[in-house]
């Protein structure tokens, strides 16, 4: 069994060092409270509690203390993958919810899986998931400044269970300030994928993720054969030409971990049951 986690990108102009050391102090708990939840449950059900967890954090953008866009609302993105079933699912742009990322969990069970803005917010509120608002003050004091503080920060977890099964999940309050309408690559294939060989998750810029395939490509890659950090490694070469700012985290079938990112500062850690690795 095996466990990584991302929280975005750390940003010296906006995180100082206490906050670095809560968000590490953070992903240490998660880590260490959601392998023991793997050790019965599923990588699915696994990757979902990680990222409410992560949700539930205001130190990270994505659920609570997520980014505000440009007209003053926040409107968050997540998505789930089972590496199983190869179902995708997701909530583009949904507003107003504590938990972006069980709604994509509930959207697993319908034919229709991806819903966005005011379609993912009436499903919400039919599948009884209550009205939330997930603004915390200092993000309107940086939408009052016109600061992106922590504008690269997004959400994810890969698990790999007892059974061999990967999964991935991602969410995110996106990169603040955009324009009402803009679409993340958090609830696309290119920001979260997973199947029978490799699960990935994103963080980063996503325009440069989508440009990029990240999620899908590392995937594939592995697939088809390549080792992971070797998969990573094309994959982010090919970020270059355009200066893609992305990172990612990702566990294959063998139980193999690694992560990567164009700019050395991703918040991450996994944990095998034995030692944690947590960005420092
Ligand atoms: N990766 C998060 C976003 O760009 O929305």
């Amino acid at each position: 069994m095996k466990l990584i986690i991302h929280g975005g990108f750390f940003s010296e102009s906006s995180t100082n060092s206490t906050t670095k050391l809560a968000k590490q102090e953070s992903l240490k708990n998660i880590l260490t409270q959601c392998y023991a939840y793997l050790q019965n449950h599923t990588a699915l059900e696994t990757v979902v509690l990680a990222v409410e967890m992560l949700e539930n954090d205001p130190l990270f953008n994505a659920g609570i203390g997520s980014q505000i866009q440009n007209d003053g609302k926040i409107r968050m993105s997540a998505s789930i993958m089972d590496g199983e079933t190869k179902k995708f699912s997701g909530v583009i742009n949904i507003e107003d919810v504590e938990n972006p990322i069980r709604i994509a969990e509930k959207l697993l069970e319908f034919d229709d899986r991806v819903l966005g803005a005011e379609g993912a917010l009436n499903f919400a509120r039919e599948h009884h998931f209550p009205k939330f608002n997930p603004e915390i003050p200092q993000r309107r004091e940086e939408y009052e400044a016109k600061v992106a503080a922590l504008g690269l920060g997004t959400v994810g977890c890969v698990a790999l269970d007892q059974n061999g099964k990967i999964a991935a999940a991602t969410s995110t309050g996106g990169k603040g300030f955009e324009i009402p309408g803009r679409i993340s690559d958090s609830a696309t294939i290119a920001g979260n994928f997973a199947n029978e060989f490799c699960g990935v998750s994103c963080t980063g810029v996503g325009e440069d993720i989508v440009s990029g395939a990240v999620a899908a490509k590392i995937a594939i890659r592995v697939s088809d054969g390549f080792e992971i950090d070797k998969a990573f490694a094309k994959t982010f070469e090919e970020l270059k030409p355009f200066d893609g700012f992305a990172g990612a985290i990702a566990i294959d079938k063998q139980g193999n971990i690694f992560h990567q990112d164009s700019h050395p500062s991703m918040f991450y850690g996994s944990f095998d049951g034995k030692e944690f690795d947590v960005f420092d």
